[in-house]
């Protein structure tokens, strides 16, 4: 059986329809490109978007360094559990860098937020914000990213590094559970 003929998933946005994206926000990236640009990428949904996103920044002329932060807010269902847990932090020190935060969903904003404050607080000079896809309708504080892939309806999405209990990561498109 192929992964598209899984009948759990629903494809909402193609594999080809990413790459376009993706090629298109790192050239916005770019071109707003502080000095010294460090990207701080949230684990674990973002890894796969993370990893096309600095391909397409390098050809784009950026060559951003790179650090890891795990937070999470969902646990193993599909509806957040409204508090943000740091279980990864980077390893760099962000006093006085320009940070670019690369995440997969921006939903109720806590997230984000979370993330934002932290780095603000230790020391960076600016923090920007880059979402995958932005779940508006669930906003629940008051956070905007400067650059969004993708706006989606209310839908719990996998695929393309996002998750149902750890599985579904693989998933080269972004698909919805049916039913959800
Ligand atoms: P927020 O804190 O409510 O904005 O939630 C954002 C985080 O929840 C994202 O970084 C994702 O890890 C997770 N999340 C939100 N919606 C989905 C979804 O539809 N599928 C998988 N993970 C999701
Ligand atoms: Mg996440």
């Amino acid at each position: 059986m192929t992964a598209a003929a899984d009948p759990v998933v629903e494809v909402l946005i193609s594999e080809a329809e990413i790459a376009e994206r993706v090629t298109g926000l790192a050239t916005e990236i770019a071109r707003s490109e502080p000095e010294d640009l460090l990207i701080v990428v949230i684990l674990k949904g973002s890894f796969v978007f993370a990893a096309d996103l600095i391909r397409a920044l390098d050809r784009a002329g950026a060559k951003p360094q790179v650090d890891f932060m795990t937070l999470s807010s969902y646990g193993e269902g599909t509806r957040s559990k409204g508090t943000v847990t740091l279980s990864r932090d980077i390893s760099e020190d962000v006093t006085g860098r320009n940070v670019l935060i690369v995440d997969d969903i921006l939903e109720s904003g806590r997230t984000l937020l979370a993330a934002r404050d932290l780095l603000s607080m230790r020391g960076a000079v600016s923090v920007k914000t880059c979402l995958l896809l932005d779940k508006s309708a669930n906003r629940e504080v008051a956070i905007e990213a400067d650059f969004i892939g993708f706006e989606i309806g209310d839908r719990f999405v996998i695929g393309y590094g996002l998750d149902l209990a750890h599985r579904y990561r693989g998933l080269p498109y972004i698909g919805a559970v049916r039913g959800d």
